[in-house]
């Protein structure tokens, strides 16, 4: 399958697809998994949400999300990768409060009903601002009101004053959207597509950040 913007490093495919989970965290050390499962706890999560996962991936967040909805609460994933669907699917098996389908979140959704939270993980950077503001728009109308649009991905910052143990990998292993990206003001960017009552916390010495918006 080739890439809707070649530039992209959030098209995941084949090998890297396949082995995800296991490249991040090899790549962290081993410490990504305290901090997914930190940084999902700070969600907040109801028992009864209803929750879109944008950018799916394997399932992972999903699973871990899973642990706060012990009411009515549901999570459907939308992906485009096909490795992805296929570990997403075996992974959450299980519960019959998870599913996932292959749709695009930068094109227009049609979506059956409203959700209580659009949750996104690293994904958001990855995508030319203009389609950045789709994104947000998929998010917005995929919300009840009062609902809440969930990023977690990289803080905001000017790459070349960060330390160099970051900035060396974060320039080798990310494209110019995340070069971009970062160097945007999003609360501003959020407020004009009618987000409001940010939060937001940091990790990492703040070189990510869970930023949450309410749709007002
Ligand atoms: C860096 S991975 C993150 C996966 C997951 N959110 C996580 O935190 O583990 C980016 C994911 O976004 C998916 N993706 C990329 N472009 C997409 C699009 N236009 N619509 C839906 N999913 C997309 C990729 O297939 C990949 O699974």
């Amino acid at each position: 399958m080739s890439r809707f913007y070649p530039e992209s490093k959030v098209e995941i495919q084949g090998f890297s697809a396949k082995c995800y989970d296991t490249l991040i965290n090899t790549a962290s050390l081993g410490l990504y998994d305290k901090f997914i499962k930190k940084a999902i706890r700070l969600i907040e999560i109801k028992p009864d949400d209803t929750i879109l996962d944008f950018g799916a991936g394997t399932g992972r967040n999903a699973l871990l999300m899973q642990k706060y909805l012990t009411g009515t609460g549901e999570i459907l994933g939308l992906e485009i990768s096909e490795e992805m669907i296929a570990q997403f699917r075996k992974k959450t098996e299980k519960f019959s409060n998870i599913s996932i389908t292959n749709q695009r979140i930068d094109q227009p959704l049609t979506l059956e009903k409203k959700y209580d939270k659009v949750f996104t993980s690293f994904v958001f950077h990855g995508f030319p601002f203009e389609i950045q503001k789709n994104i947000i728009s998929n998010a917005f109308n995929a919300l009840k009101d009062g609902g809440e649009f969930v990023i977690l991905d990289f803080n905001e910052f000017i790459t070349d004053q960060t330390p160099l143990y970051f900035r060396i990998p974060f320039k080798i292993v990310e494209c110019r959207y995340a070069f971009e990206y970062v160097e945007r003001d999003w609360k501003q960017i959020l407020t004009s597509y009618g987000f409001s009552s940010f939060n937001e916390k940091l990790f990492f010495n703040n070189h990510l950040r869970l930023l949450k918006a309410i749709k007002s």
